[in-house]
């Protein structure tokens, strides 16, 4: 059974308050009586006392339009025949919806409609999903009088450029749905209104086509379109779905709620739901469109092993892959002790499938040694605002922007990172709300249409902390602090260390000016908006966590929420924009080293023995090995095997050449996993994982929201991810079994006080929750820390700047910072497997116009980028979204190794990497005189991944001999001294290089003995 939701018509009445109570107003709709909150649509009315009003150019997502007439009605004591989409109700009022001249007045514009539009119902796509056939039969249309033959847009060509949908302008009956889609839900304003009367056509930006214009994808117009003229391309192909599963979009932390329409086993499209706590029926190109490496044939569903990574892979089954892994991890702990084997949990998995992986390391592998990929992204979310305010995650839900006065955005980039969020805060900023933007990177905020940041401090890298104690010390010393809600809510002993910490001079803007290189009168104007109007809301992303004062700087938010009281209520908080679809939830799930589920720390005997009784184990209490800890564990020689859960830590994790010597060294490495990844090659066991559409679980989302992830396919392994652990658990002698995922929450609502009363039938029923959810809060808590912290006061904590060690110096006088792009995700294992790619095909490195003369550099040019860990090749984009002296790019291609050059640093707290930070120089080109390797044991492979990176490079290009090309390039370095290395690696065979650079070598050794 498809799922179709029922559309109002027009949208409710926006309130000051959710809380606020609207006054109803009491009419009559074809004599049924109704009362409806001030300030509704007749249609709307109608709609929810059971009349449905024929309707073209109105649906709930949008404010009516009143162009299609074909929703008329009648009202008593009213002139005339009103559109009832554009006409509020009113008290006593009587609607009549039919009437002899109503049907005939409506059959006339359907009749207009239709006699310019092709009669091709039964091979249309849309046959059986088209509100435009629907409202043909609703208004009982039997014959058009004009006939078919005068001028009509029947010719039209089909816009075909999108990857996912296709623009078929002679269905089109101009009824502007999509052009305010994209304007209202959206809010990127990439389609008009071309032309006048009968030649009014859509358009797409100044080139006439989607892919060209400004569009980003995102589907809106697509949902909002009554006819076929905008349809899914999979749709078009494939026909119309037969049922619907709701599930949850596995990217990003926004969680939206998607429905996913299917024929038997395949996907026909994924359509965002309308009661989805968190997008409200709106989505991204991601959710929406990028769900095809589900079934990519480079997925492995079948268990692989090997005794050594240069084997080749073993196809074997379950029993031999899990008897093969356990049999290795007792045999390292039998030699090496208990602690030599760990595993890290994925922030991509359901909570259940993390859940149960945390505890297979503390229960079968008998120690703490678990972690999880947030320690490289949220981590010092976690710590600062626990430390602050008691619980490790952000203050608000999602709605709560609607009500915010003054937005401060920190290093973060909604537009491309969280967009469908990023659309609700642009819709707020459209309405009024000022916005602050503090980022090294001038983002798509800060100017886009109808948007423009009040405040943009432009700061360098790596002084974000800086930047924080000035906007603080101006709100202090000005005395614009909070007094009241301080006094009431914060623990008034450190109030007044932090008071007379901040009020020193050092951190007044003046001072920082030279660090954050920000005019102090910037400073101070961003500080008085955030203090003075209104609610104000912080949103904040990786560009605040990924730092070595990444903790000090969500502490010194947390500070200004408190001194200025935008905490605990609607429209202000400190929300952290969480990366990952589940990055809340897995840590949440006990996957850090030092905490059980519900962030409780393992050395508190109370909480271990709640576990204790329930496992049946001892728990260590003291804390386990951190991800680098790990790492260097491996190094050093005592650290011996891995459990990687969904996660590619050879490419995402800092120092990747590092990351591979400490995987090298070890004896077993085991990855579960949708693909052979970047670390799976440096593995022994691969564990075929399952795609979100096959899972059944929860994934919590950034505002602490739990949404249900159903199967809406089969296993293509056969198995949940889940019982794969428990297998791999009671092999290693911890029997662990559990009838369904459903069961696992149960065990976490058992064992966790804010999941208490959290369950699969609850969700069901109400469709999404957010934690803490208990006998105190059984239906969720949407808002934290509404009268009092969750620690009880407030504690203010002086943050003290320290510049980083990462510094711009002589050799490397460029700061390297990185972020994603709206098209890709993450490292790019799911987007770069779907046609996203036809946006983004490589990575680049945004440079400032007056930095790439000074080195010789253009548009488009190869360049190298070293730092003092290692090197790496990029194509170079001009660009002055930087100042001079900060580069940037993105990380989503294994082959631009973004993470080769970044460093050791990270946050004093966490040890979250530090990679918003690197000391770089970017040279022309590849030459050998920019490879700066202080390792030398690095050099061969760091020679083997320029090389595979030229050589896929010129593969690429269509128009170039790839082996020559390649050759050619390789020939830079060639002549210095680094012939022998590379060639007699190739030649024996003893690296893995792309077929073109073997070619290349042996051309080039060729070339050198003649
Ligand atoms: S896909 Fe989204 S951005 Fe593109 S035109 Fe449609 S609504 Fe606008
Ligand atoms: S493309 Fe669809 S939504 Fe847009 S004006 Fe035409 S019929 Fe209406
Ligand atoms: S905003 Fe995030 S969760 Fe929503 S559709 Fe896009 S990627 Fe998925
Ligand atoms: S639906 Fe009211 S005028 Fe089109």
């Amino acid at each position: 059974m498809i799922l179709v939701e029922q559309d109002l018509g027009t949208p409710e009445p926006k309130r000051n308050s959710r809380h606020e109570v609207p006054r109803t107003v009491e009419l009559t709709v074809d004599g049924v009586s109704i009362a409806v909150p001030e300030g509704t649509s007749v249609m709307r009315a109608a709609a929810l006392a059971g009349v449905d009003i024929p309707k073209l150019c109105a649906t709930e997502k949008l404010e009516p339009f009143g162009s299609c007439r074909l929703c008329l009605v009648e009202i008593d004591g009213r002139k005339g025949t009103p559109a009832s989409c554009t006409t509020v109700v009113a008290p006593g009022m009587s609607v009549t919806t039919q009437s002899p001249k109503l049907e005939r007045l409506r059959r006339g514009v359907m009749e207009l409609y239709i006699s310019d539009h092709p009669l091709d119902c039964l091979s249309c796509p849309a046959n059986g999903d088209c509100e435009l056939q629907d409202m043909a039969g609703a208004v009982g249309l039997r014959e058009v009088r004009y006939g078919y033959q005068g001028e009509n847009h029947l010719d039209l060509p089909k816009d075909t450029s999108n990857p996912y949908f296709t623009f078929d302008s002679s269905k089109c009956i101009v009824c502007s749905r999509c052009v305010r889609a994209c304007e209202e839900v959206q809010g990127t304003f990439a389609l008009t209104i071309e032309g006048r009367g009968f030649g009014s056509r859509v358009a797409a930006g100044a080139n006439g086509n989607f892919f060209d214009s400004p569009c980003v994808s995102c589907g809106a117009c697509v949902q909002a379109c009554p006819t076929a003229t905008l349809t899914e391309n999979a749709v078009i192909e494939h026909g119309q779905p037969r049922k619907t599963v709701l599930t949850t979009c596995a990217y990003c932390g926004v969680g939206c709620s998607f429905k996913a329409e299917m024929q038997g086993e395949e996907v026909v499209r994924m359509v965002p739901y309308k009661n989805g706590g968190a997008n409200e029926g709106h989505s991204c190109v991601k959710g929406r469109f990028a769900w095809g490496y589900a079934t990519h044939p480079d997925r492995v569903i079948q268990p692989l092993v090997r005794e050594s990574i240069d084997q080749d892979w073993r196809i074997v089954s379950w029993e031999e892959a899990i008897e093969f892994a356990a049999t290795r991890l007792k045999a390292i702990q039998a030699r090496h002790g208990r602690s030599s084997i760990g595993g890290i949990t994925s922030s991509r998995c359901t909570n259940e499938e993390v859940y149960v992986v945390q505890k297979m390391i503390r229960t079968a592998f008998g120690n703490n040694n678990v972690d999880t990929c947030a320690r490289v992204c949220h981590s010092p979310t976690g710590f600062g605002l626990k430390n602050a305010f008691g619980t490790s995650a952000g203050t608000q839900d999602f709605k709560s922007v609607e009500y915010a006065d003054v937005i401060l955005v920190i290093g973060a980039n909604p537009t491309d990172a969280h967009p469908v969020f990023a659309s609700r805060m642009k819709k707020r900023l459209r309405e009024g709300a000022r916005l602050i933007v503090v980022d090294p990177r001038q983002i798509d905020l800060v100017r886009s249409p109808h948007i423009q940041a009040s405040h943009f401090l432009q700061l360098r890298p790596g002084t974000n902390v800086a930047i924080i104690n000035s906007i603080a010390h101006v709100i202090v010393e000005e005395g614009l602090v909070n007094e009241r809600f301080v006094s009431e809510r914060c623990d008034p002993a450190a109030y007044q260390e932090w008071k007379t910490f901040i009020s020193n001079p050092e951190n007044s803007p003046e001072a920082t000016e030279p660090h954050t290189g920000v005019p102090a009168s910037d400073v101070r104007a961003a500080a008085r908006l955030y203090a003075t109007g209104g609610n104000a809301a912080i949103y904040y992303g990786l560009g605040v966590t990924e730092h070595s004062q990444g903790s000090t700087m969500v502490m010194g938010m947390a500070n200004l929420a408190m001194a200025t009281g935008n905490l605990g209520r609607d429209g202000v908080g400190v929300n952290p924009l969480r990366g990952q679809n589940n990055v809340q939830g897995a840590c949440d799930m006990g996957s850090f080293p030092h905490e059980l589920t519900g962030y409780r720390h393992v050395s508190d005997g109370t909480t271990r023995a709640i576990f204790e009784s329930f496992w049946g184990v001892k728990i260590d209490p003291e804390p386990g090995l951190r991800i680098p800890n790990m790492l260097d564990g491996a190094i050093d020689g005592h650290f011996k095997g891995i459990f990687v859960q969904g996660e590619d830590i050879a490419q995402s994790d800092p120092n990747t050449l590092h990351v591979e010597a400490a995987l090298r060294s070890m004896e077993l490495v085991i990855v579960q996993d949708l693909f052979v990844n970047e670390t799976a090659k440096l593995a022994h066991v691969f564990l075929p994982g399952t795609s979100f559409l096959e899972k059944d679980g929860t994934f919590t989302n950034a505002e602490r929201r739990i949404n249900r992830v159903r199967p809406a396919m089969r296993s293509k392994t056969g198995k949940q991810e889940w019982q794969v652990v428990c297998e791999l658990a009671t092999a290693l002698g911890h029997p662990m079994h559990y009838a369904s995922s459903s069961a696992i929450m149960d065990e976490i609502a058992t064992l966790t006080p804010t999941f208490a009363g959290m369950s699969f039938a609850k969700l069901d029923a109400l469709g999404s929750i957010q934690w803490p959810c208990n006998e105190q809060a059984p239906t969720g808590t949407p808002i934290m820390h509404l009268n009092q912290f969750v620690r009880g006061l407030g504690k203010f904590t002086a943050t003290p700047y320290v510049p980083t060690r990462e510094k711009s110096t002589r050799r490397f006088p460029l700061l390297l910072t990185t972020g994603r792009i709206l098209s890709q995700y993450n490292v790019g294992a799911q987007t770069r497997r779907t046609q996203n790619v036809e946006w983004h095909r490589e990575d680049l490195l945004e440079i400032h116009p007056s930095d790439a003369e000074t080195r010789g550099i253009h548009d488009g040019d190869t360049v190298t980028v070293a730092s003092r860990i290692g090197s790496t090749v990029l194509r170079a984009h001009l660009s002055e979204r930087m100042s001079p002296g900060v580069v940037y790019t993105t990380f989503h291609y294994p082959v631009s190794g973004a993470n080769v050059v970044t460093t050791e640093h990270s946050d004093w707290a966490t040890n979250c990497p530090e990679y918003k930070v690197t000391a770089v120089q970017v040279s022309p080109g590849h030459s050998a005189a920019t490879i700066e390797l202080d390792q030398p044991e690095h050099r061969l492979s760091a020679l083997v991944r320029m090389a595979n990176q030229i050589a896929r490079q010129w593969s690429a290009d269509p128009g170039a001999d790839a082996v020559e090309c390649t050759a050619r390039h390789l020939e830079s370095f060639w002549e210095h001294d680094m012939r022998s290395d590379l060639a007699s690696a190739v030649e024996a065979g003893s690296v893995t290089v792309e077929p073109v650079v073997s070619d290349a070598v042996r051309k080039l050794v060729a070339l050198a003995r003649t």
